[in-house]
């Protein structure tokens, strides 16, 4: 019989890989809640027309990338990523009402049909922040240092910090409009893809990493348009104040001019986090502000800012940790005596497991040396005075003590 496989670009998390997904789950939870965060956990399917009109429909995600399908003529997607759906649970549960700022916090599976390579999947898994209802830039810097700090927690350090500002819609237009007027004597010279860009979207033609492209952009002339401040003075204001902020934190950033991000929904600050050791996909973490979206999705006027990191990426750098062995495990001929032992161990906050198949003595023996720190042995003796003997598998050592004082030999 042919055996099924799991399907190009997604990924099994097994039991060995568990300690790294653990820490990375446990360390979001204690970061983001000293700042005040909360978690959320929405649908991973939503209405498709949610991320057509949240995150850009002349954006790669939504224009390739998405798994879209039909159920009772209505079109669902599954989530490509968490932001335009946290911002719907924001406006639909009324959470404009609460005191601001919002912040929540999230992790979960995301799904993007994109070619699959090393540190790129279809499934992939996301950790992220977003905050709402300051439109000073205290909350950008609290973001990035949210982001600095959970990485750090990870064992993370060596990162690079990315800005970047686009704007507000008025600034960043005049901008668009000069990178047209200087592009269009190459506008044929452009791949396929900068081609629609250029009369759709053209800030994204920075992102191209097509060679011939990039020649282009680097002629003189254009690069005097990319690398101009173009922003407004309100925007630029905005920009220097985060960069104090950072620099009184001694966070470590660089001014990224291309940086554009590949989601419509971003305005002023954008940042990535990057990493030398992960080849061509490089960015831990993407994030920036968006103060117009939940007005574009229906909600009241109020800006936000948030980013996500791929979780298998962060895996890949944090590298392998042990597994925890069993604390104790119980050797006996006795299944229904061990059992019990077993239970009152568990009851008492303990990890305990016995032999389960009737094995021999010997090798229930050899078992717990593989798998536990302490084998707690049951045998005919033990059973008649009411006693276990403790064996400290690491040290050898071993005691023979009254059943109710079993727990307190174990560390
Ligand atoms: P993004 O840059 O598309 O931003 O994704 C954030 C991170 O998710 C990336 O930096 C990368 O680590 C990871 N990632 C993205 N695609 C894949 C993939 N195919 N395979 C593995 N990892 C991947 C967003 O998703 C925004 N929602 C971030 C945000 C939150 N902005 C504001 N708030």
């Amino acid at each position: 019989m042919t055996i099924i496989k799991a399907q190009k670009g997604t990924k099994d998390i097994l039991p060995a890989d568990m300690p790294v997904w653990h820490l990375m789950e446990k360390n979001a939870n204690e970061i983001f809640s000293r700042y005040g965060a909360k978690e959320i956990r929405t649908p991973i399917f939503e209405a498709t027309e949610l991320f057509a009109r949240g995150v850009g429909d002349t954006t790669d995600i939504v224009n390739k990338e998405m798994y879209t399908f039909e159920k009772s003529e209505r079109s669902l997607t599954l989530r490509p990523e968490n932001t335009a759906g946290v911002v719907r649970s924001f406006i639909e549960n009324g959470m404009h009402r609460l005191p601001m700022p919002v912040k929540l916090w999230y992790k979960g599976p995301m799904f993007r049909y994109e070619r699959p390579q090393a540190g790129r999947q279809r499934q992939f898994h996301q950790v992220g922040v977003e905050v709402f209802g300051i439109k000073q830039p205290t909350a950008d810097a609290e973001v990035i240092l949210m982001a600095v700090n959970y990485l750090k927690s990870l064992g993370l350090n060596d990162l690079s910090v990315e800005l970047n500002s686009l704007g507000c819609p008025e600034c960043r237009d005049e901008f668009k409009l000069h990178l047209k007027a200087v592009l269009r004597p190459y506008l044929k010279d452009l791949c396929p893809d900068c081609q629609t860009r250029y009369e759709k979207n053209p800030l994204r033609l920075l992102d191209c990493k097509v060679p011939e492209c990039q020649k282009i952009f680097s002629k003189p002339e254009i690069q005097e348009v990319i690398m101009s401040d173009f922003i407004c003075e309100e925007c630029a204001e905005h920009f220097n104040e985060l960069k104090k902020y950072l620099d009184e934190l001694k966070i470590n950033y660089s001014i990224n001019k291309l940086l554009v991000r590949g989601l419509d929904y971003y305005n002023r600050t954008v940042f990535e986090i990057k990493s030398n050791n992960l080849g061509s996909q490089n960015a831990v973490c993407g994030g920036g502000r968006y103060d117009s979206l939940v007005r574009n999705l229906g909600g009241e006027d109020i800006p936000a800012i948030g980013f996500a990191m791929g979780m298998e990426r962060l895996a890949y750098l944090i590298g392998e940790k042990e597994d925890k062995k069993t604390t104790a495990f119980v050797v006996s001929n006795n299944p229904a005596e061990a059992i019990k032992l077993a239970e009152e161990l568990r009851k008492a906050g303990i990890t305990c497991e016995f032999d389960l198949s009737n094995k021999k003595f010997v090798k229930q023996i050899e078992k717990a040396s593989k798998t536990a720190k302490y084998a707690l042995i049951l045998g005919e003796d033990e059973l008649a005075a009411d006693k276990v003997t403790v064996k400290n598998l690491e040290t050898s050592e071993q005691k023979t003590v009254s059943r109710q004082i079993v727990k307190s030999e174990i560390i």
